[in-house]
Order: structure tokens, then C-alpha cells, then sequence
């Protein structure tokens, strides 16, 4: 009988290990312990008022001699880096030379929203989409990266991704390292999964090829004075640990808006999808001799992608242990300390810029955003799909809307297993809550995004200002891709002021109008209650406002034929919502 079950165990077991086969057949499990060093790509920089950036489709050798499919905007992979001044106006047209639609966001800049990139701003095939607006940021990095609706993630991967460097006259009084790619380092790192095919792959937990600006094994020169290293994390799900080899301090000086008011000495930091931090680097004392810039993801917080454990005995991603770079220590660069350069910076600034964030307490509007998943299996509290506040994202909804000039808390809770790096577009914050902390040191400073921990609470502070549209929204989302893509996100507008009426929401979360095309009435469908609407032209005019009757319904006789958007918004749930119709 003993013998059975053990038998019966032993068969199980074999069980696990063929499908572990299948399974790392099926994607290539990559070793990162490979030798071979490649030199660090550094992107070009385009510079100036007026850029053109061309979407294409090309072939990249992460292999040697293997052509992978990839993305890349004015070359096979990644994009150039745009160094932009503060003030000055600028004219960006991207061209959509892919077979597919795209958009392109900038992501922690301040610009309209017409111009934000997000899901509603898609390029056709071969079209070029042109925006233009004054650099209003402080001195930074910022990215820019498609964000089409369910596309981001497949689109990212395939590699298009660029850095926004923004300087400005306070930056310039600093004795900041800036020369470009000489002791000013922009390092995009990311994980990518690819199938037996070679061919990029997406929503996988098979995510084992680590580069560094799309350099597998990368190595690189780096003079022995201060260097300033500008990281972004465009990975898709994983976040990284940072430190070097040899545990030496390293002084962060910028968080994803902009320069703190004064560096924070660190031996980790942790960077999570989205999110950008400035280092500064002392190899002065290291000439001649080789440092590792590592992740060290054997000790990232439990619950984060990339630690060792996500989720708990019961509610599991599914073969997470299998991926080896999971849970691992690992090289992310490889640094050969050379001499130095002619005036170098030898020297960290004790203080940096000034730093005034908004007061909590001085905010007129509060509002709270719950992860949760959106059902209730097995594994969902860690794979998701996630809601916020229970719905998904929606193209027909405009979940917030807010008025310029408004200063607003937002408290983000995770009723989940799984870290959720929290995005918003349109404006910075400042996190004066993390769980309680109310300063953790890496947070003093401008964020765009923010990393929820599993059962925990964030609590930031954010005003809207400048930028208005009545239709076209912002979005806000988890920059897990995969999570975003799956419908993690939701969206706000902001607006001048409140024009239009207000409705009571019945329990779903869309409207429709009908019939459409229509003619001297329209019909609402029954849930909602509202009783006042606006009915606007394509110049954004409303050519009518009123109330909607008992029966749902919009008379419409003394409305022109052609095409309207409806305009309904509850003020109490914030929920907005626009629908297209034409009129015959
Ligand atoms: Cu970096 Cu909404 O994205
Ligand atoms: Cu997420």
C-alpha cells in the first residue's frame, strides 16, 4: 500500500517534470549566467524643437546569428534619445511605419491631451500623428512608448521605447555629470520572453533574457570620477533590486519627475515597471578594475514580480519558480573603471533643487482606487485580471472627471497578492503616505508612478493644472503591461468647470444610445437615471443641454443632422460618460 502511493507519487512527480519540459521547450530558457559581454548600445540623441520619429518594424540579433522581429522607432530596436529644454516648444511627428496601429505616449510629461498618446490618440497604418507643446517639466527622465489599447504590452516588448531627457537653467547651475554617454548613462533595463521561434513573446512568466538599452550581457567603459546613471525599468512585469557587486553606496538624485532636494545614499534600490531614477556613482576610487551593476532579487520584498515568491500557498503564478531569474542575483552591466575624463565631477552636491510638495491637508478632493481581481479563482489575486474599483477599463467611460486648478489625495489600496506599480498621466505627485511611512527618503521627490505592495495602501497628493479637455481623457493604470493590456486601467478628464448635469448610475458601467443613426428622439438604456445631459458638435460646442426624461429620453427635433456626442455625468461616483451618435 506504502509502496503504491509512493509509487503514485513518483508518477505525479514525473508528471511535473515532463510538463516542465514542454513547457521550457516551448519558451527558451536563456542562461544568465552566459560570459560572453556585449558593448552597451547607447541610443542616439535627437535634439532641437522638431523631431521626427519613425515607427518601424526591423530585426535585431539578441543571439548571435539569430534574427529576432522587433520594433523600433528610427532604427531596429528602442529609439532615440530626446534631449529637450525646459520652456522651449517643441514639434514631435511620429510616423506609424508597422502594420498595425500604434500611439505614443510621454510618459511623466505635462502636455495636453490631445497630445498624451493614450488609447484614444491611435496612429492609422502609414500616417503620421504630430503633436506640439512647451516642455513645462523640470530637469528629468521621462520615456516615451505606444500605449494603444491592448496593444502596449506586445508593442513595448517588441521594443519601442525611447528616453525624454528634459535639462533646465537650475539643473545647469549643479555640478551634475551630463555629458551624454560619457558620465551621463541612460540604461533601460529590461526582461524579454521569446518562444522556440525566436520571435518576442508576451503574457508568459517565461520572461528569461535580461538586456540592458536591448544589450544582452552588456559591458561598458566608465571613467573613474562621478557618473551619472539615468535608469528606467521598461520592463514589462519585472522589477529589479539595484545595488553594485561590491555593495558600495550610490547617491540617487532624481525620482520620475525630476531632481530631489538632495541625494539620498543608498546600497538598493528598487525599480519597478515605469519608474525612472537618476544615480550617482562614485568609480573614483575603482580605475583599472571592473564593478558589477547587479540586481539583487533575492532579497525584493515577497509580492513583487521578480522576488522570490508572489502570491501565497494557494493563489499562485503558474510556473514562476521556473523562470531563473526569479528570486536570482544577477549582472545587469558590466562597468571597466577607466581613466578619467577631462573635468570631471569628483564630487556629489550635498543639495540638489528645492523641493515643495503640495500639502495633504490643503486638498479638496479625495478619492480612493481599490486593485482587486475581477474574479475569484484559483490563482486571480495574482495573475488578474485586476479592477480598479471593480471595473476595467472602457473606451466608452470616462471614469473621473476633476476641474483645473484642483488639488486631490488619491489613496490606492491592493486588495491583491501581486505589487502594482500605480501610473498616472498628465501630472506628477507626492507620496506622503507608503503604508504608513509617511518619508520613506526614495519617495521625496516627484513621482508618476508608485509601487502598491500586496495589502497595502499609497496615499499621494496631486493637483491638475494647465490642461483641459471637456472629451478627451488622461488615463491612469497599472504599468504591469500585461496588466494594463488586460484592463487594469481607467480614465479622467479635467475640465474648466462643471457644465453639465448630473445622473444617478444604475449598476452598469456603459450606456447606450439608440437608434443610431436617429432622428427627433433618442432612447438612453434604462439603468441610468439622469437628468441633464449636453449634446455637443465636432467643434466641441454644446448645441444643447437639458434634462432627460422619466422615460430616458432626449428630444432632438431641433438638433442639425450630423455627428454628436452625448454627454452624461454623475458627480457623485464620477463616472462620465460620452457617446457618439448621428443624427439624420
Ligand atoms: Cu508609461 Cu500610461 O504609461
Ligand atoms: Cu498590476
Amino acid at each position: 500500500m506504502i509502496t503504491a502511493i509512493k509509487n503514485l507519487k513518483y508518477f505525479t512527480d514525473m508528471k511535473l517534470i515532463f510538463k516542465n519540459i514542454k513547457l521550457t521547450t516551448l519558451f527558451c530558457v536563456v542562461s544568465f549566467f552566459s560570459v560572453a559581454q556585449n558593448p552597451l548600445f547607447i541610443p542616439p540623441t535627437l535634439s532641437g524643437n522638431n523631431f521626427n520619429l519613425d515607427v518601424q518594424m526591423g530585426t535585431t540579433q539578441f543571439w548571435p546569428g539569430i534574427n529576432t522581429p522587433t520594433y523600433g522607432v528610427n532604427g531596429n530596436l528602442l529609439g532615440p534619445t530626446l534631449v529637450v529644454e525646459k520652456d522651449s516648444e517643441i514639434t514631435i511627428h511620429v510616423t506609424n511605419h508597422l502594420n498595425s496601429t500604434t500611439t505614443m505616449h510621454w510618459h511623466g510629461l505635462h502636455v495636453p491631451a490631445i497630445y498624451d498618446g493614450g488609447p484614444d490618440q491611435e496612429i492609422p497604418i502609414d500616417s503620421t500623428w504630430t503633436v506640439h507643446f512647451p516642455v513645462l517639466n523640470n530637469a528629468g527622465t521621462f520615456w516615451y512608448h505606444p500605449h494603444g489599447l491592448g496593444k502596449t504590452d506586445l508593442q513595448v516588448s517588441r521594443g519601442i521605447a525611447g528616453f525624454i531627457i528634459v535639462h533646465d537653467s537650475t539643473e545647469a547651475t549643479l555640478n551634475l555629470p551630463s555629458t551624454y554617454g560619457v558620465d551621463d548613462i541612460p540604461l533601460v533595463i529590461q526582461s524579454k520572453a521569446f518562444d522556440v521561434l525566436h520571435q518576442i513573446a508576451i503574457a508568459t512568466e517565461f520572461d528569461t533574457l535580461m538586456m540592458v538599452n536591448g544589450t544582452v550581457n552588456p559591458a561598458t567603459n566608465l571613467p573613474a570620477q562621478i557618473v551619472r546613471l539615468r535608469l528606467l525599468n521598461g520592463s514589462s512585469m519585472r522589477s529589479y533590486n539595484v545595488g553594485f557587486n561590491n555593495n558600495m553606496f550610490f547617491y540617487q538624485i532624481a525620482t520620475d519627475g525630476g531632481l530631489m532636494q538632495s541625494p539620498v545614499m543608498l546600497s538598493r534600490l528598487v525599480i519597478a515597471p515605469g519608474e525612472r531614477a537618476e544615480i550617482l556613482v562614485n568609480l573614483s576610487p575603482y580605475l583599472g578594475q571592473t564593478i558589477g551593476l547587479m540586481c539583487f532579487n533575492s532579497t525584493l520584498p515577497t509580492g513583487i514580480y521578480g522576488a522570490t515568491t508572489v502570491g501565497n500557498g494557494m493563489s499562485q503564478i503558474p510556473n514562476y519558480n521556473l523562470n531563473p531569474l526569479n528570486g536570482s542575483d544577477f549582472q545587469l552591466l558590466k562597468i571597466n573603471v577607466t581613466a578619467q575624463t577631462p573635468n570631471p565631477v569628483l564630487t556629489v552636491p550635498s543639495s540638489l533643487v528645492n523641493f515643495t510638495p503640495w500639502n495633504n491637508l490643503q486638498s479638496t478632493v479625495n478619492r480612493t482606487f481599490t486593485f482587486a481581481p475581477l474574479q475569484s479563482g484559483i490563482n486571480d489575486s495574482v495573475i488578474g485580471p485586476f479592477a480598479i474599483n471593480g471595473v476595467q477599463f472602457s473606451m466608452d467611460t470616462v471614469n473621473i472627471i476633476t476641474y483645473k486648478n484642483t488639488q486631490e489625495n488619491w489613496t490606492i489600496t491592493n486588495n491583491t497578492l501581486i505589487a502594482h506599480p500605480f501610473h498616472i498621466h498628465d501630472m506628477q505627485f507626492y507620496v506622503y503616505d507608503d503604508n504608513g511611512n509617511t518619508s520613506v527618503p526614495t519617495l521625496q521627490g516627484w513621482k508618476d508612478v508608485v509601487l502598491v505592495m500586496p495589502q497595502t495602501s499609497v496615499k499621494f497628493v496631486t493637483r491638475f493644472t494647465d490642461y483641459t479637455n471637456d472629451t478627451v481623457p488622461y488615463m491612469y493604470h497599472c504599468h504591469l503591461l500585461h496588466h494594463e493590456d488586460d484592463g487594469m486601467m481607467g480614465s479622467f478628464i479635467v475640465r474648466d468647470s462643471s457644465t453639465v448635469g448630473i445622473c444617478n448610475s444604475g449598476t452598469s458601467t456603459s450606456i447606450s444610445v439608440f437608434p443610431n443613426p436617429c432622428r427627433n428622439f433618442i432612447y438612453l438604456n434604462s439603468d441610468f437615471k439622469c437628468t441633464g445631459y449636453c449634446i455637443y458638435n465636432l467643434l466641441g460646442e454644446c448645441v444643447q443641454t437639458g434634462i432627460v426624461s422619466n422615460e430616458n429620453l432626449i428630444n432632438i427635433q431641433s438638433v442639425k443632422a450630423g455627428c454628436y456626442l452625448l454627454r452624461l455625468s454623475t458627480i457623485t461616483n464620477k463616472i462620465l460618460l460620452s457617446k457618439p451618435f448621428i443624427v439624420q
